[in-house]
């Protein structure tokens, strides 16, 4: 469990699915994501499967104990780099309030003080402003651009739709 001024950082728990719910069954949160909008039932299965792994984070009010929002944050390969993934989605009704960068900079301690990263990462579309300002109020730097990175959907003449990728990393000494 992680605590900031606001919020309470914690592995998902099986009463989470509701909160779930609202916001991943909302269109415009797959603007900049894979994936489309889920059912309860969807939600009911993720809760579950997120509540057993390390790499999901139920973000939650402390003022009203509902969840708002979730950080992903994984390990990538080769273990032996120190290296972790960032990112997050955030209820739209809480956005704007600085939630997402308060659970984001409480992860990032967390990642470089207890699991002793050595590099963070996080890749965001380039339009969604929300997403890269995040990543600079808690200090990472933009350090790549990928032109056509991937694409999540297709369109009616089954053409990919290529997005551009923003590449943010941070190191745990950046003089190293
Ligand atoms: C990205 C996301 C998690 C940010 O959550 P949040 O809690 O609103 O973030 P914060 O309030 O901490 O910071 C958002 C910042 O972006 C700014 N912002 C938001 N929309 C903006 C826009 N359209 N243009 C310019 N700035 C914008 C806010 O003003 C704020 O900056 P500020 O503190 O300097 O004013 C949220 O927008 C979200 O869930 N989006 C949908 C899912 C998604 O795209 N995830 C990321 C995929 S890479």
């Amino acid at each position: 469990m992680l605590e900031t001024d606001r919020l309470l950082i914690r592995k998902f728990s099986l009463l989470d699915s509701k909160d779930l719910f609202e916001y991943l069954s909302l269109p415009e949160i797959y603007d900049f994501e894979p994936g489309e909008p889920i059912s309860m039932q969807d939600a009911e299965k993720m809760t579950k499967e997120r509540s057993t792994t390390n790499d999901f984070f139920a973000v939650v009010l402390k003022s009203n104990n509902k969840m708002i929002g979730h950080i992903y944050f994984h390990q990538t390969e080769p273990e032996e780099f120190l290296t972790w993934e960032l990112g997050y989605i955030f209820n739209p009704k809480y956005h704007n309030h600085g939630y997402c960068t308060e659970a984001s900079k409480r992860i990032l301690a967390y990642g470089f003080n207890k699991l002793r990263a050595h590099r963070i990462n996080a890749y965001c579309n380039p339009l969604n402003t929300a997403s890269w300002k995040v990543l600079e109020k808690i200090g990472m730097k933009r350090e790549g651009y990928f032109e056509n990175k991937a694409f999540f959907r297709r369109d009616v003449n089954n053409n990919p739709i290529w997005h551009d990728c923003f590449a943010y990393g941070i190191l745990e000494n950046p003089e190293q």
